[in-house]
């Protein structure tokens, strides 16, 4: 291990004992405030793109399967998914989007034309999932659709044309006719249209400036033509740091055509060499951890930006993809980007989650990179098999936070330190339910260290708590299909409240969440 430089140390001791940091206790104010925002159950998005294993096995393995389903979709997965409350889903990708033409995945199974998909594994693509089985699943799921449009390859005749389609009440125009031929009668209005994806990259290579006004060619023709139900335009939005993205987009679309942008911002080590999500060192977990934590900077960094030009924060800020990426599991298809998750990655998710949560003024979307079989997947199948990941336990513990006002806390994190660099070891943020229930999420990353808490919640006036925690034995523990209940949750019965002052110990990479009443 390298030694820590003096001038290193003295930062760290003076950090700690300066704000509500002494060495064997983290100090957590709390103010509950009447203007803070509402976090938005939307930050607890996710996200279904045709890629691997994501639809097709994953979401969707048709009516005549022997696996049980409603519709072609699983019905495990259905009610697993509903467990989470998931808010939203955005579909069909993803680079998979600006190659996707809808019309193909419309009308007689036996008559949609297959495609190659060439961004993942070159494989034939049946269209056997579109529009109508996808927005039906959505209702199943009691979800809101997010579709993502071709930009890159389309028109903006065919993003019109999808609207009307899924959008229009039949009798107005050919589309909604068409739909209703195809054996839908109602609409399903779909609210939220993504104006092509990662336009700098798979969606296009452009620039900001090219693409900004691409943008305002599309937008003008994605609106709901009168149909009264108001559309969120959200545009192709900056790759992790790239500011000068944002600014131009800031600057060169009028906000009245403008909803949202939206980030993307994966936890990568290095793109060439990006580690095992199993068997890693602890080296590597740091690294992932540092990057994880980047959002806060990420956010507070292009929020400055968006406010610049937009001080009444009319245009909102979408993180439509974040997670952990790591290598393909060995002998799966490098395409399918199968990997899987463990307390490493419910480090991930705890830590961005209450970093969403805390910007939540600005952040009012997020979607979690993919659902089901591909990156940080809340589930994973093998055939008929079924399992939930770290991450799901993580989403469906913070549940309690869609919808609920935030509660602004403060506090100076003790570090995690690994050779000569340090990391925030404590993240944390809460807020209160509409029942009145006030909850908090806190997450301990450090590899070895307990932390001890203390929040003040004398504000509050809570008369009692309750808790549930996610740890495990190991930082690279995983469910598998022969263990699939190796890594769950429990209830925490260790937070102390006397006094006005709520006391508990996290236990090292462990997630915890306190309801008070
Ligand atoms: O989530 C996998 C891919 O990552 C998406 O298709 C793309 O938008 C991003 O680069």
């Amino acid at each position: 291990m390298k030694l820590l430089s003096t001038r290193f140390l003295f930062l760290i001791i003076f950090l700690g004992l300066s704000a509500g940091y002494s060495q064997d206790k983290t100090l957590i104010s709390v103010k509950a405030d009447q203007n803070a925002p509402t976090i938005s159950r939307h930050i607890y998005g996710h996200f279904a793109e045709h890629l691997g294993r994501c639809i097709y096995g994953g979401f969707y393995v048709g009516e005549g399967s022997e696996i049980p389903n409603t519709m072609g979709v699983r019905n495990d997965v259905v009610d697993a998914l509903k467990a989470l409350k998931i808010p939203n889903l955005r579909w069909p990708g993803g680079c998979f989007a600006d190659t996707y033409h809808w019309k193909d995945g419309i009308g007689p199974k036996e008559d949609r034309p297959s495609i190659l998909n060439v961004w993942w594994g070159n494989v034939k693509e049946d269209n056997s999932f579109g529009t109508h089985e996808f927005l039906n699943m959505c209702e199943l799921l009691g979800t809101e659709p997010y579709l993502s449009a071709n930009v890159g390859s389309g028109t903006p005749q065919e993003l019109a044309d999808w609207i009307k389609y899924t959008n229009h009440p039949a009798g107005t125009s050919p589309m909604p006719d068409l739909r209703e031929e195809n054996g839908r009668k109602e609409p399903w209005r779909v609210k939220f249209w993504g104006i092509g994806n990662e336009a700098w990259g798979c969606g296009g290579h452009m620039t900001p400036e090219y693409y900004s006004n691409v943008y305002r060619r599309y937008a003008t023709f994605t609106t709901d033509w009168n149909n009264n139900d108001k559309l969120y335009r959200i545009a192709s939005g900056a790759s992790s740091s790239d500011y000068n993205w944002t600014e131009v987009l800031m600057k060169n679309i009028p906000h009245h055509m403008l909803e949202a942008i939206a980030l993307h911002h994966y936890s990568v080590i290095d793109w060439g060499n990006k580690g095992p999500a199993t068997g890693f060192s602890e080296d590597q977990y740091f690294t992932i951890m540092e990057r994880a934590l980047m959002m806060e900077e990420l956010i507070q960094k292009h929020v400055a930006i968006m406010d610049k030009y937009d001080k009444q924060k009319r245009v909102e800020l979408f993180v439509d993809e974040w997670g952990g990426w790591y290598d393909t599991e060995p002998g799966t298809n490098p395409g399918f980007l199968y990997q899987q998750n463990t307390m490493r990655d419910a480090m991930i998710a705890g830590a961005t989650l209450n970093i969403f949560n805390n910007h939540a003024d600005r952040v009012t979307m997020a979607n979690l990179a993919q659902a089901i079989n591909v990156l940080q997947a809340v589930i994973l199948t093998d055939e008929e098999k079924m399992l939930l990941t770290p991450t799901y336990h993580v989403m469906r513990m913070y549940s309690v936070h869609h919808d609920a006002k935030l509660i602004p806390v403060s506090f100076v994190s003790p570090q995690y330190i690994l050779n000569d660099k340090a990391i925030p070891a404590v993240s944390v943020s809460a807020s209160k339910a509409a029942d009145g229930k006030v909850h908090f999420s806190l997450v301990n990353i450090d590899a070895h260290k307990t932390q001890n808490i203390e929040v003040n919640v004398a504000d509050l006036n809570l008369k009692k708590v309750s808790g549930e925690i996610l740890s495990s034995e190991n930082l690279g523990d995983h469910n598998t299909f022969e263990s699939p209940e190796k890594v769950k949750t429990t209830s925490f019965k260790d937070a102390k409240l006397k006094d006005g002052k709520l006391s508990l110990s996290i236990p090292p990479f462990s997630v915890v969440v306190l309801e008070g009443m």
